[in-house]
């Protein structure tokens, strides 16, 4: 199968993290080369940067106000992944600047970060409209971005928060109920996982906040002795 952007984003560097449906290698026809430069590492954060604010790759760029690439510390420890720009976001052009943003920040210093400290992205870089679900072909053609991020920072640890992004970046389909409390890894740098319930779960179910709480100091520990 070949499919052009993800060909596009082979020949520039990029390293495509695709759901299992989409078979990276088919685009390579039976013994001949993979492209020289199909490695990782062969694209800089200007031009993943440029890439994203100019993506048209699925339906979502009509609807933007302008695309939400990420933010925060390119050299973190952590690196909070979350669902997809909302509508205050779309705005400002930063992921978690809304309420649920205000609420990850109190989060984040429950544990003595700041989101200076971290880096902070989501699984899509465009609002979906009225802040629906990310489709499965937006998540794809998107996924590519967030690898490459999570590549560049090479964080120590990575915070999935909600079960969107947690699902979405473990490829997996399992409750976030049942992902707590387990540890994952992702990529081929085993990058320990930490899941756990999105900040705007938390303002719908305060009670919940105690189970995130755990999940933090659980994150914590993990990364103990490593300066964030
Ligand atoms: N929710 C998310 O998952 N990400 C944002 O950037 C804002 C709200």
């Amino acid at each position: 199968m070949s499919v052009p952007w993800l060909d596009h984003l082979l020949t520039i560097g990029v390293q495509p993290w695709l759901p299992r449906s989409v078979v990276v290698d088919e685009a390579v026809p039976e013994n001949s080369t993979p492209p020289a430069a199909a490695t990782t590492g062969a694209i800089d954060w200007d031009e993943l940067a440029a890439l994203v604010a100019g993506c048209e790759r699925c339906e979502l760029h009509r609807g933007r106000t302008q695309t939400v690439f990420g933010v925060g510390n390119r050299a973190a420890r952590w690196m909070v992944i979350g669902e997809a720009p909302g509508a205050e976001e779309d705005k400002r052009g930063e992921p978690f600047v809304g309420r649920a943003g205000q609420l990850l920040d109190a989060m984040l210093a429950a544990i003595g970060l700041d989101r200076q400290q971290v880096y902070i992205a989501n699984i899509l870089k465009c609002r979906p409209p009225n802040n629906r679900d990310p489709r499965p072909e937006e998540v794809t053609c998107c996924a590519p971005y967030l690898q490459r991020q999570i590549e560049l920072v090479a964080p120590e640890l990575i915070l999935a928060v909600g079960r969107i992004a947690a699902q979405n970046l473990l490829q997996v389909d399992t409750p976030i109920g049942r992902m707590r409390g387990q540890l994952f890894e992702y990529g081929p740098r085993r990058i320990p996982v930490i899941v756990t319930y999105h900040p705007a779960y938390l303002l719908r179910s305060p009670r919940e906040k105690r189970k995130v709480w755990q999940d933090l100091l659980r994150a914590r520990q993990l990364t103990q002795g490593i300066p964030v």
